[in-house]
C-alpha cells in the first residue's frame, strides 16, 4: 500500500488548503472535523489572522465551528507558502475571476502552481478545485509542477475535482453533496477519491481531469441557459399580462420532464455569470461557437436593465421620473440569506439607477457598506420612515428575514424582481413578470 493511501486511511495525512474563501474555508473545516491536520494558507494576512482567531467571515462557517477546530489543533492558517512541505495533500481553491474583457484568468492557478512546485514532495497529492476550463489539469498545472523535476502521476499525484458548495443552503453541504474525481492517472483518481471519501458520503470516479472539468462547467452553464430560458419567459409573460410565477407553480406540479427555474434582476456570484465564459473562450480555440453560453449570458446581464425600464414605467405611471427619484433597494446580495456581492445584479441596478439622477439608499443585513464610483454608502435601516420616503422601493434579493408585510404596507411603489410578495395584495406592488 501507498504511503499516502495509508495516511489518509489512518488520518495522519496532513491537508493544505490553498486560499481560504468560499470554497477553501468550508473545505478546511470539512478535513479539520473528519480528524485530519490541516493547514489553510492564504495571501491575505487578514483572513489567516480572522481564521487563527476563530473569527468566520464566510456565512457556511460558523465562529463556533471555527473554534472548536483550532482548540483541537486541527487547523491552522498561514500566509507561508514554504510551510506546503509539510503537507501530504493540497487542494487549491484560488480565484479564477475573468479578465475586463471576459477572458478567463488564470493567473491565480499559475502563480500558485509554481508556489506548490517550489516546495512539492515526492508522494504528495494536489487537486485543483478552482473552477476552470477542460484541459487546465494536465496542460496547464501538471507541466508546472513537472519542472521540479518529479514526474506527474508516479512521483507525485493529480487531479481535477470540482467545488460544487452552493452557499447559503442548509440541505447540502460537503458531506452530502456527491464530490467529482478526475486523477491525471488511475492511481491519482484512487488517490484523490480516497481522501475526499472522508469528507464526503458519496465520490463519483471519472476518468480523467477534462471530465470533471467539464462536468462542473456544464453543470452551471446548466444553470445559466435555464435561468435566461425563464427570464425571457418573464418578459413575454408581461406583455402577455399573465404572471410567470404562476406560470412557474402550474409547470411545477409535472412530476417528470421539469425543473424549476425563476425569474429575477440578473445572476451574480463567482460561478454562473463567469464559468460559462472558461467555456466559450476556450471552444473558440477549437473553432467552435457555444451559442447556447452567449444568448444565456446576454439575456441575464441584460435583466438589470430590463428592470431598470420597468422601474422608470412605474415611477412614470405615477406621475414621477427616475430622474430625482428616491429609490430604496432591499437586498444587495447576489442571492438571498448570504453575504456575497460578487458580480450582484444588485450593484448593475443601483448604478443604472444613479446614471439616471435617482438618488439611491440601501439595506442589507449581511451588507453593512458598498462601494459605488460614487463613493461608499451603508445600508440604512428598514423601517416605516426609510420605506415611506422612498418613491419606489426594489426588492432585489428577497432575504428570509425581511417581513414583507411591513413593506407592503408602508411603501409607496414596490418593484418585486422575486417574486417574494406573491400572495400579498397591494396596488403598490409591482412584480417582474407579470
Ligand atoms: N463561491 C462559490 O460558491 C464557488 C462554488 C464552486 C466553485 N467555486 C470556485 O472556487 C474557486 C475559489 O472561489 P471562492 O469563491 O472560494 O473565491 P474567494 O475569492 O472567496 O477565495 C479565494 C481565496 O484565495 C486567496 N488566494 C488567491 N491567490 C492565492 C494564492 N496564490 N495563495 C493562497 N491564497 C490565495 C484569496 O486571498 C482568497 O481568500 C474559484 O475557481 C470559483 O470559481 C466557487
Amino acid at each position: 500500500m501507498l504511503e499516502l493511501e495509508q495516511k489518509i486511511k489512518d488520518k495522519s495525512a496532513k491537508v493544505g488548503i490553498v486560499g481560504l474563501g468560499y470554497v477553501g474555508l468550508p473545505l478546511a473545516i470539512a478535513f479539520s472535523e473528519a480528524n485530519f491536520k490541516t493547514l489553510g494558507i492564504d495571501i491575505q494576512q487578514k483572513r489567516v489572522d480572522e481564521v487563527n482567531q476563530g473569527h468566520s467571515y464566510i456565512t457556511d462557517v460558523s465562529g463556533e465551528r471555527l473554534q472548536a477546530a483550532i482548540a483541537n489543533n486541527l487547523l491552522q492558517a498561514t500566509t507561508d507558502q514554504s510551510r506546503l512541505k509539510e503537507t501530504d495533500v493540497v487542494c487549491i481553491c484560488v480565484p479564477t475571476p475573468l479578465t475586463s474583457t471576459k477572458d478567463p484568468d488564470l493567473s491565480y492557478v499559475i502563480h500558485e502552481s509554481r508556489e506548490i512546485c517550489k516546495y512539492l514532495q515526492p508522494g504528495q497529492l494536489i487537486v485543483l478545485e478552482s473552477t476552470t476550463y477542460p484541459g487546465t489539469t494536465t496542460k496547464l498545472t501538471l507541466p508546472i509542477l513537472e519542472t521540479s523535476g518529479l514526474h506527474g502521476g508516479t512521483d507525485f499525484y493529480l487531479a481535477y475535482s470540482p467545488e460544487r458548495v452552493d452557499p447559503g443552503s442548509k440541505a447540502y453541504g460537503i458531506n452530502n453533496t456527491p464530490k467529482v474525481v478526475g486523477g491525471i492517472n488511475d492511481e491519482s483518481t484512487r488517490l484523490a477519491s480516497l481522501l475526499y471519501n472522508q469528507i464526503a458520503e458519496t465520490v463519483v470516479s471519472v476518468s480523467c481531469p477534462e471530465v470533471a472539468e467539464m462536468t462542473k462547467i456544464f453543470e452551471n452553464v446548466f444553470r445559466s441557459v435555464n435561468i435566461a430560458l425563464v427570464n425571457e419567459l418573464a418578459q413575454l409573460c408581461q406583455r402577455f399580462n399573465i404572471s410567470v410565477w404562476e406560470v412557474i407553480a402550474a409547470a411545477s406540479t409535472k412530476p417528470f420532464g421539469y425543473m424549476p427555474f425563476y425569474p429575477g434582476p440578473g445572476i451574480g456570484g463567482h460561478c454562473i455569470p463567469l464559468d460559462p465564459y472558461y467555456l466559450a473562450h476556450k471552444a473558440r480555440e477549437l473553432d467552435f461557437h457555444t451559442r447556447f453560453i452567449e444568448l444565456a449570458a446576454e439575456i441575464n446581464e441584460h435583466m438589470p436593465y430590463y428592470v431598470m425600464s420597468q422601474v422608470t414605467e412605474a415611477l412614470n405611471a405615477r406621475g414621477k421620473s427616475s430622474n430625482g427619484a428616491n429609490v430604496f433597494v432591499l437586498g444587495i446580495a447576489y442571492k438571498k440569506d448570504i453575504e456575497d456581492t460578487r458580480e450582484s445584479p444588485a450593484l448593475k441596478i443601483i448604478q443604472l439607477l444613479h446614471e439616471k439622477g435617482a438618488s439611491v439608499s440601501y439595506n442589507d443585513p449581511y451588507i453593512p457598506t458598498i462601494k459605488l464610483p460614487q463613493g461608499e454608502i451603508a445600508s440604512i435601516e428598514l423601517n416605516e420612515s426609510s420605506l415611506s420616503s422612498a418613491d419606489c422601493v426594489i426588492i432585489a434579493t428577497d432575504h428570509s428575514c425581511y417581513d414583507l408585510n411591513k413593506v407592503v404596507a408602508h411603501s409607496k411603489l414596490i418593484y418585486d424582481t422575486r417574486g417574494a410578495t406573491r400572495g400579498l395584495e397591494g396596488d403598490n406592488i409591482v412584480r417582474l413578470g407579470e
